[in-house]
């Protein structure tokens, strides 16, 4: 079930409706990032050589505002957000400084006086959980198998797969430490891409993007699951900073079982509460710790993707789902709340997520087939 932080009153169980995001997320919006409508993107692997580490920068360049968003896989995957205003601002990498223990400082944003919005994402650990024996809608799916950390994942060297006509780039990789092969035929990827523009992707889920974010689309393919009926799942951490709500996560609450993303191969994708993680440990990333120092006010939450009967991963060892991560305010897309539901975590401000209406109906089979009605 999901609940929301409200600043005075704790933790209270929340479903508000699409108006009050609107609204919450529009009052937060510092003036200058209010979305423009198209941005100048530039898309640069930054090279560390020899190192073989992955550090990409995206800079989406406005009328009066320059975007940043700084992805790696250095450590767990993560990617650090930083919107500034001015057309001038400019990313700084000390790689010596990144790659020591103690890289604070490493990653710059200059001017710093620009800066009006930074937050971070930190992708910690692939979930594995039994559903055998277990009924629908529980939490967590089923009893957890250990979780891959992806920390300890090895990464591709995402030059090879940059592609500047569609502004994409996959990080592809697997446990370092595989000692029952499971991954042998099998992979995680993350595919990234920014737009210069706003549209709709021809491919369900179909987010409505704007030339403000990131697309993110994670696949897990071909890894041998642990069970006959394994459902998986992703741990994400995220930085909590100052007051204003005014970065973002949106989703529909969808994955997908087949490359062809049909109805008939959607799976429902849930989200557990979040939690602040000042009481376990979590995987540190360094990239997040060059931009902000050590900081420990993380909040965490768990994604679910699947359930015990209905489409699964176990069908064609593949498991797809797609997010948008942005700054300003999250496209809106008029009608999907009634169709699909959208969900929306907000970054910035502690622990304040938001749910999209229509996200109960969703997770009734049934519903999907309205889902091909979204054109
Ligand atoms: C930034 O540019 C937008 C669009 O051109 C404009 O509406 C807005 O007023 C500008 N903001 C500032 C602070 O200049
Ligand atoms: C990644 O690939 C590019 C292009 O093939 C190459 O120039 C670069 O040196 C590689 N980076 C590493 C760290 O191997
Ligand atoms: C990078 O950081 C190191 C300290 O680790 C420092 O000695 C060096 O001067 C820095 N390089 C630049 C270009 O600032
Ligand atoms: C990997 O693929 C090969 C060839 O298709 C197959 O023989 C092998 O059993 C597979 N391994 C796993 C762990 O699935
Ligand atoms: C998976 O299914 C097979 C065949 O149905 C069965 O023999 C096996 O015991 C099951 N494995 C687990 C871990 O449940
Ligand atoms: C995510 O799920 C794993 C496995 O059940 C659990 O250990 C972890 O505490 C969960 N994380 C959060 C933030 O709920």
């Amino acid at each position: 079930m999901f609940r929301c932080w409200g600043p005075h009153r704790g933790w209270v169980p929340c479903a508000p409706t699409p108006w009050l995001l609107l609204s919450l997320l529009v009052c937060a919006a510092p003036f200058g990032l209010l979305g423009e409508e198209t941005r100048q993107v530039s898309m640069e692997v930054i090279s560390g050589w020899p190192n073989p580490q992955n550090l990409l920068h995206i800079r989406a360049v406005g009328s009066n505002s320059t975007l940043h968003y700084v992805w790696s896989s250095l450590g767990p995957p993560a990617v650090v957000l930083v919107a500034t205003n001015t057309t001038q601002s400019v990313l700084s990498v000390n790689w010596s400084l990144l790659l020591s223990p103690d890289p604070d400082g490493a990653l710059l944003v200059l001017p710093k006086n620009s800066i009006q919005f930074s937050s971070a994402l930190v992708f910690t650990r692939l979930l594995e959980f039994d559903s055998t024996k277990v009924s629908e809608g529980t939490q967590p799916p089923g009893k957890p198998y250990p979780p891959y950390s992806l920390a300890k994942f090895s990464w591709n060297n995402i030059t090879n797969s940059l592609d500047l006509s569609t502004l994409s780039t996959i990080f592809q990789g697997h446990p370092v430490d595989d000692p029952t092969g499971a991954f042998a035929n099998g992979s995680l990827t993350f595919k990234v891409q920014a737009f210069t523009k706003s549209g709709r992707p021809a491919q369900p889920p179909r987010l409505l993007h704007t030339a403000d974010v990131c697309q993110l689309e994670v696949a897990l393919v071909g890894a041998s699951p642990r069970g006959n009926h394994s459902l998986f799942g992703l741990e994400l951490n995220q930085l909590l900073w100052g007051s204003s709500p005014s970065g973002f996560m949106q989703w529909r609450p969808v994955a997908f079982s087949e490359e062809e993303r049909a109805r008939e191969s959607a799976l429902p994708c849930q989200a557990s509460t979040l939690r602040t993680t000042l009481a376990y440990s979590l995987p540190h990333s360094p990239i997040v710790q060059a931009f902000f120092g050590s900081q420990n006010n993380f909040c965490a939450f768990n994604l679910t993707f699947g359930a015990p009967t209905g489409p699964g991963y176990w069908d064609q060892r593949y498991l797809c789902w797609s997010m948008l991560l942005g700054m300003g305010f999250p496209p809106l897309d008029a009608f999907s709340p009634l169709v699909l539901g959208i969900m929306a975590v907000a970054l910035g401000a502690p622990g304040l997520m938001f749910l999209g209406g229509g996200l109960f109906l969703l997770l009734h089979h049934k519903q999907y087939s309205e889902y091909q009605s979204i054109n």
